[in-house]
């Protein structure tokens, strides 16, 4: 529970918490329409604690001292974070990585690192006093709002396109929010979203737009701090849409490093599939500037965005660390959701496999090396988009209840004595 004030990410004016605030007003007189968003404000804490807790396992008390709550707050009753740093030992094998982690955020109660932005927006909802709150989504922010509302006892409203899979859309309607299913792409349900908040006065939870959401997801990397410490990351690999979850990331570790708590930030390595690549473009051809993906897809349907909203901000965070981007096809990321499910138990959504195709591609290019100190954000569960998860395996054929054709189907070494 801090104090903190807003600072903007473009031109440093500072704001209080004076009234539900967004976008910087000076800087968001530049946003175009379905641009990249301007004026994205930052949370600036200025009573952050400065040790550690004394006891490992009061963590999630610690960790809350991070937030920018108002001392009365409370944060929704359902448990969000504090997911696993798995150790992996098989996939460290496989790899020759020693010392590779897994922070299995699909453990998240809607299943996706969406949660963490999601548990913090309605938070200050019910600071703020307001009843609706509304968002786009690919699919698992809409499905993390309306869980995490749910638990609240707050409205929620989701703009998803209509080709968000099915898993993720029955997940949201389960939880009752109400879903507008747009005949469009993402970033139009994006627009269209911004234009209805307008409309209705409804609080805006839009990734990037609103700015508890790069806070919310900030507490992944003080976890992932907090749970390899006294040891540093040196690279977390950051499956990237419009690039909230890795800006998040980056604040977490600017903070504890503001603290005096660590002394070092991991690089931060991004990780978008070929078909939906804008911000690793920028980054590869070292611009400024992103240039729009018009007919955006792939099969890691949480990654696909024509223009990442949070562009400008996550370019300057990747740079800022040292860190890059990887653009992973498909197929790679089809094969590695196979690798990472059989290799750690760990079953994610192509987007959360994205961080291990991404690994891989950044291993065969040199931009990480084997020895070092690497986390993988796993950022989606696999049962919210079985037909994609249907590509890496077989399903085999039914068999007579026989004993003799259990034998006929496992010739093969999985045969148990
Ligand atoms: C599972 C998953 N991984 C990664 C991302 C990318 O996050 P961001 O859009 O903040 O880059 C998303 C966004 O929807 C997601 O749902
Ligand atoms: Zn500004």
């Amino acid at each position: 529970m801090a104090s903190f004030f807003f600072r903007c990410t473009e031109c440093d004016s500072r704001y209080n918490e004076d009234e539900i605030r967004l976008t910087c007003p000076v800087c968001s007189e530049q946003q175009l329409p379905g641009g990249v968003a301007r004026g994205v404000l930052e949370v600036v804490l200025t009573d952050a604690p400065t040790d550690w807790p004394p006891l490992r396992f009061s963590e999630i008390e610690f960790l809350h001292r991070f937030l920018p709550l108002s001392p009365t707050s409370l944060l929704p009753a359902i448990p969000v974070g504090s997911t696993p740093l798995l150790s992996v030992p098989r996939l460290r094998r496989e790899l020759e990585m020693p010392r590779l982690w897994a922070k299995d955020d699909t453990r998240n109660p809607s299943g996706s690192t969406k949660d963490r932005a999601s548990l913090l927006v309605v938070a200050k909802a019910l600071e703020y006093g307001v009843g609706t709150i509304a968002t786009a989504s690919t699919g698992n922010a809409a499905t993390a709002l309306a869980a995490i509302a749910a638990a609240a006892g707050r409205r929620a409203v989701v703009f998803v396109p209509a080709s968000a899979p099915e898993g993720k859309l029955i997940q949201m309607l389960a939880y009752g929010a109400d879903v507008v299913r747009v005949d469009a792409s993402y970033d139009d349900a994006f627009e269209l979203c911004m234009a209805a908040c307008d409309r209705f006065g409804w609080y805006n939870r839009n990734t990037a737009i609103n700015p508890f959401t790069i806070e919310g997801k900030k507490t992944a990397a003080l976890e992932i701090a907090a749970q390899l410490a006294p040891e540093f990351a040196d690279v977390v690999v950051v499956p990237t849409g419009d690039g909230v979850i890795l800006a998040g990331l980056a604040k977490g570790f600017a903070d504890l490093q503001a603290s005096g708590l660590i002394d070092r930030v991991p690089r931060l390595l991004a990780v978008q599939p070929e078909g939906s690549a804008a911000i690793v473009n920028a980054i590869r051809t070292r611009s400024d500037s992103i240039e729009p993906v018009h007919s955006a897809a792939s099969i890691a349907d949480s990654l696909t965005v024509q223009v990442p909203r949070n562009a400008l901000l996550c370019l300057r965070r990747v740079r800022e660390s040292y860190g890059t981007g990887v653009a992973v096809s498909d197929d790679h990321i089809t094969a590695a959701s196979g690798r990472l499910a059989r290799h750690t138990g760990v079953f994610a959504e192509p987007a959360g496999a994205a961080a291990l195709a991404g690994l891989e591609k950044a291993l065969s290019e040199g931009s990480v090396d084997r020895s070092e100190n690497v986390v993988l954000l796993i950022t989606g569960a696999g049962l919210k988009d079985v037909t994609a998860a249907r590509r890496a395996v077989e399903i085999p054929a039914p068999i007579p209840a026989d004993l003799e054709s259990v034998a006929a189907t496992l010739t093969d070494s999985r045969q148990e004595s």
